[in-house]
């Protein structure tokens, strides 16, 4: 085990930092695989990940050097698969009030966990889980956030931001990285408490565009609606003009306005 400066109890206690390597959550499921007892908190950083790995299939392209890309790793047994979601929603929130520390506004979390700074991407979140029966047995926590970049391809810079960007000088990556162990580390041992009603109401107050009439679209065609809450298994609630609530998986509904 490395020895590191987090004020945790577990999380990033275990701090390994990797110049560069395909994706952070790759490498932390081979090592989960290949290191049996893996210390749960263990987190992998790299300066450098060249074939990041992001929702959808999706790659998740990250200038070497400025940003943070790192994974957790994270035993929950006391969750059931149907309560998986509640993994979602406090590591969003802890990435938020880590942020919030740093910036002079609150970052807002787009459904289901992109974090979000005036209507522009700042961050993602991937969670891989380990099912075996009804328990959870793992969870790979892969974390990219736009820290340092301060240009981005032209494809995505009307929609991505970073830090620099907003703060308009450079920002120490270990201590944002600490910020956000230390904001997980509280949050899952509230969820392990079972305080699962709280960390879903402060969810949801810090969810972008929550009770706001928004445009959306799913199966093909644009509609006027107000998200008004997230299910328990994170579906989406929107309730339509017509007053009909329609409910979203991730995939279903995109977000146009
Ligand atoms: C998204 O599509 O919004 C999720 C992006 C997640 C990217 C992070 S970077 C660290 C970790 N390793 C990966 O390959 N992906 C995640």
């Amino acid at each position: 085990m490395q020895n590191n400066t987090f004020s945790t109890l577990f999380v990033g206690q275990n701090l390994i930092k990797l110049s560069s390597v395909d994706s952070t959550n790759n490498y932390l499921k081979n090592m989960a695989s290949n290191f049996e007892p893996l210390t749960e908190g263990t987190v992998i950083m790299a300066d450098n990940q060249f074939a990041g790995r992001g929702q959808q299939e999706n790659i998740w392209h990250t200038e070497p050097g400025k940003n943070l890309t790192f994974s957790i790793y994270l035993c929950p047994r006391f969750l059931s698969p149907v309560n998986q979601f509640s993994l979602n929603m406090i590591i969003s929130l802890a990435i938020c009030n880590a942020l919030a520390r740093f910036l002079p506004e609150r970052p807002q979390i787009k459904w289901p966990n992109d974090i979000y700074y005036n209507r522009k991407k700042l961050g993602g979140i991937l969670i891989e889980n380990s099912i075996s029966g009804n328990q959870l047995k793992s969870s790979i926590i892969g974390i990219g956030l736009n820290v340092n970049q301060q240009i981005f391809d032209t494809q995505i810079q009307s929609k991505a931001i970073s830090m620099n960007q907003i703060l308009h000088h450079d920002v120490n990556k270990l201590e944002v990285l600490a910020q956000i162990c230390r904001g997980i580390e509280q949050y899952y041992l509230n969820l392990k408490a079972n305080k699962i009603q709280v960390i879903k109401e402060d969810y949801i107050k810090n969810l972008f565009k929550y009770q706001t009439e928004a445009l959306f679209k799913a199966q093909g065609q644009e509609f006027r609606g107000t998200i008004s809450d997230v299910d328990n298994n994170g579906l989406l609630n929107v309730s339509c003009l017509n007053g009909q609530i329609k409910k979203f998986n991730f995939k279903e509904i995109e977000f146009l306005d």
